[in-house]
């Protein structure tokens, strides 16, 4: 494949991941944007990359910057997103999509205006290769009909009320939160598994902390905890620490997700139970090179990741043998794989998340606010 140029915006937690995908794969990294000029040419120093850009517009303006990664806060996806396809980039976009339904809407609408530029959002989850491998089984019947998923996502990061973020923020992240943040990879990756569409929710929501203390200077991402000895000025917060979401699936299957960023010890931990009437499987991202098959009637299996063992379709995303963990980074090297060989051979990978699956995230989302608010089940 020919090596293809990458902008990054945004430099905090995940657009280094980004860029150490990007250049895994012998793909350029040409420049990246951080929240101002001087920011952004400090994180080129940091990363190795050529042009610290002092603004959007030089970075949409460069030539050299085919794909563009948004890696910016939640707010900022919009904006971005439609310049960056006015410009002629392929894009890549950190989820959530966008803040609203409209507006995610509206981005469908411009990536099918611009069919030539290849459009992603960065549901990098799907990419672990067992998750994979856990789809390939179920469009092939292994598991027959699905009877219901159950699972949850969990995290600790904002656990007190001295820990702080952009997120916690309804005008910067979006009316809700944990669901938005880390719900909306638990319900991209069990309808990309199965297949199975949401059609109705019903949620049940906590703010475990209304009041939490602000450092000056702000915290980053998932390091809150190393703010909480600067001053601080409380702050009213309305976005949930912690859901509860009953999901009704179309045709009839039945799913039930719990999200918190409250768990102690919980770090990262992405779960799923999926039940069928002839097997279930089970995968928790805290342990990702193994995938648990259930059965009734004979022994249960431990599925290693291990691409000898895996089917025909998932052995190019994975590239240790097995043994060899593969893990969070190696999920964006895979989903760029696929970004980057749509980009290269203009034709789509039926894998990669699109604006429409970005966008239905998000209408989901807007249901689930709709149903704690109202309490009551939700169509989508
Ligand atoms: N896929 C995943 O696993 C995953 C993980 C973490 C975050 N995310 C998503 O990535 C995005 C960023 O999250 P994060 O955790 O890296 O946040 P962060 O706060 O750590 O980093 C955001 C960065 O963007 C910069 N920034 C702010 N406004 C900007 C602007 N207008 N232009 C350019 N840069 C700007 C900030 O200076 C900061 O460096 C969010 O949308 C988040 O939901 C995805």
């Amino acid at each position: 494949m020919r090596v293809i140029g990458a902008a990054v915006a945004g430099t905090g937690f995940i657009g280094p991941v980004h860029i150490e995908a990007i250049r895994r794969l012998g793909h350029r990294v040409v420049g990246v944007l951080g929240s101002s000029p001087d920011k952004s040419r400090a994180a080129a120093d940091a990363l190795g990359v050529e042009k610290g850009y002092a603004a959007f517009a030089d970075l949409l303006a460069d030539p050299a910057a085919e794909v563009v990664h948004l890696a910016t806060p939640n707010r900022d996806h919009f904006g971005q997103c439609q310049a960056a396809l006015a410009a002629g980039k392929h894009v890549v976009c950190e989820k959530p999509l966008a803040m609203t339904a409209a507006e995610t809407a509206e981005l469908v609408r411009l990536a099918a205006a611009h069919p030539r530029q290849v459009t992603a959002v960065n549901y990098n989850v799907r990419f672990y290769p067992l998750c994979l491998e856990a789809r390939e089984r179920a469009r092939a019947g292994d598991i027959g009909e699905v009877y219901h998923v159950t699972g949850s996502y969990l995290q600790d990061w904002l656990l007190y009320p001295t820990d702080f973020n952009w997120r916690v923020s309804a005008d910067a992240g979006g009316a809700l939160r944990a669901v938005a943040d880390i719900g909306t990879h638990w319900l991209d990756l069990v309808t990309f598994v199965t297949g199975l569409e949401v059609e109705a929710v019903c949620a049940d929501l906590r703010t475990v902390h209304p009041v939490r203390r602000r450092p000056a200077g702000g915290s980053e991402t998932f390091t809150g905890s190393a703010a909480k000895d600067r001053p601080a000025e409380p702050v009213a917060v309305t976005t949930e620490d912690y859901a509860s979401v009953l999901v009704r699936f179309r045709g009839g299957a039945r799913g039930c997700l719990t999200v918190s960023q409250v768990t102690a010890g919980r770090k990262n931990a992405l779960r799923f139970d999926l039940a069928g009437s002839k097997a279930a499987l089970a995968w928790d991202s805290e342990e990702p090179n193994v995938l648990h098959v259930g059965h009734r009637d004979r022994a249960n299996e431990a599925l290693g990741r291990d691409p000898a063992l895996l089917s025909a379709a998932v052995r190019p995303y994975a590239n240790y043998p097995g043994g060899h963990a593969e893990g969070f980074p190696d999920t964006f090297k895979q989903l760029y794989r696929a970004v980057y060989g749509a980009v290269a051979s203009g034709e789509p990978n039926p894998l990669v998340p699109t604006f429409a699956d970005g966008h239905r995230e998000v209408q989901v989302c807007e249901a689930v606010l709709t149903s704690h608010r109202e309490q009551r089940w939700v169509t989508v």
